[in-house]
C-alpha cells in the first residue's frame, strides 16, 4: 500500500484485528484510521452503510487486503448481530473497532435548533450518531477476551454551541456520556473505550451541515496551531488509543483540532 502521507509504516498493530465502520469514501474519517492501521500492521474487517456506498469503500478495503467487508445499518440490531456473529466465526476474537459513524437530516442543521429540531429527527440522530456505539460496544466486548480498544468521533459542538450543528451537537454531547459510561462498563475486563474530537474536515458528513466551509476558515484561523486539523493527526490520535501505546487511557475525550478548543477569545479581538 502506497504511503502518501508520508507517515512512518511500522508493526505497532502487528497481530492485532480490528473492525472499521464508517466508511463511506476515500475523504471518511473511518478511513485515514484504516490506511495508519494499515500501515502498522494491523488485519481490518470493514462495515458498509448500504450497495451506494458499498462500490466506493469496497475497493478501499480491498487495497489494504480486509477479507471482511460487511454490511451494517446501525439501525438494525440484525445488522450488528451478523457483523460480531461473522467477526466471531472468522476470527475468534477482536482487539480494536473505530466507530466513525453519525447521522442527521441535513434540513435541521442550520438555522434555529429549538424551531427547526423535529421529534423524529432528534431520534434518528440519537440513534445513528449515539446509540450505536453502545450496541456495537455491547456485541463488540464477548469478542475481546484479551481486552480491546474502541474508539468514537466526536465534535466540539457537543461542548460548546455554533451555529447550525444543532442536533448533532446533543447527539456528540451524548455520544461523549455514552464513551464514560460503556469505558466505565468495560474497564474491569480491559477494553478502553474513547473518543476522538476532531477539528473540521472535508467529508460527506461535512458536507451536510449548513455553514460548514466557515467552520474551516474560522478553525484555522482561530487555532492554536493556525492551520486545519490534518488526517494525519487524527489518524495518529486514534493509532495511539487503539494499539497498546494508549493502555492507561479510558472513557477521555480527546481533542485533535489544532488547538481549537482551547481557544475563548481569538487573536485580533483582543
Ligand atoms: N468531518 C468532520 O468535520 C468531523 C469532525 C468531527 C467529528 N466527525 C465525526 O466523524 C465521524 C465520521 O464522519 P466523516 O466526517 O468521516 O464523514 P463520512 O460521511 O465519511 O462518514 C460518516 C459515516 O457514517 C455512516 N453512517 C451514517 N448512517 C449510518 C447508518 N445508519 N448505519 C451505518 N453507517 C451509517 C456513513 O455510511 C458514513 O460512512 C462522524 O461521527 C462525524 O460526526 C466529523
Amino acid at each position: 500500500m502506497a504511503d502518501e502521507w508520508n507517515m512512518p509504516a511500522g508493526q505497532l498493530m502487528a497481530g492485532k484485528r480490528g473492525l472499521i465502520m464508517g466508511v463511506a469514501n476515500d475523504k471518511s474519517i473511518a478511513w485515514g484510521i484504516a490506511k495508519q492501521c494499515a500501515l502498522q500492521g494491523a488485519e481490518l474487517a470493514f462495515t458498509y452503510q448500504g450497495e451506494a456506498l458499498e462500490k466506493r469503500m469496497r475497493p478501499l478495503a480491498e487495497s489494504v487486503n480486509s477479507a471482511h467487508i460487511l454490511p451494517c445499518d446501525v439501525t438494525r440490531d440484525e445488522d450488528i448481530d451478523a457483523v460480531f456473529a461473522a467477526l466471531g466465526k472468522a476470527w475468534g476474537r477482536l482487539d480494536f473497532v473505530v466507530h466513525a459513524i453519525a447521522f442527521s437530516d441535513r434540513n435541521e442543521l442550520k438555522g434555529s435548533f429549538t424551531e427547526n429540531t423535529s421529534r423524529a429527527n432528534f431520534l434518528t440522530t440519537m440513534d445513528i450518531s449515539c446509540f450505536s456505539l453502545v450496541a456495537v460496544a455491547k456485541r463488540a466486548a464477548p469478542l475481546m477476551q484479551a481486552g480491546g480498544s474502541i474508539i468514537t468521533m466526536s465534535y466540539l459542538g457537543g461542548e460548546r454551541v455554533l451555529p447550525s450543528y444543532n442536533v448533532m451537537g446533543v447527539a456528540k454531547a451524548a455520544l461523549e456520556a455514552a464513551t464514560r459510561y460503556v469505558a466505565r462498563d468495560l474497564g474491569p475486563r480491559g477494553i478502553r473505550v474513547n473518543a476522538i474530537s476532531a477539528g473540521p474536515m472535508r467529508t460527506l458528513a461535512m458536507a451536510g451541515i449548513a455553514g460548514g466551509r466557515g467552520l474551516l476558515s474560522t478553525g484555522r484561523e482561530w487555532s492554536l496551531l493556525k492551520e486545519d486539523t490534518s488526517m494525519e493527526g487524527i489518524a495518529g490520535a486514534a493509532l495511539w488509543l487503539v494499539s497498546d501505546l494508549g493502555r492507561s487511557t479510558t472513557g477521555e475525550v480527546v481533542h485533535v483540532d489544532a488547538g481549537f478548543h482551547a481557544v475563548a477569545v481569538p487573536d485580533g479581538l483582543e
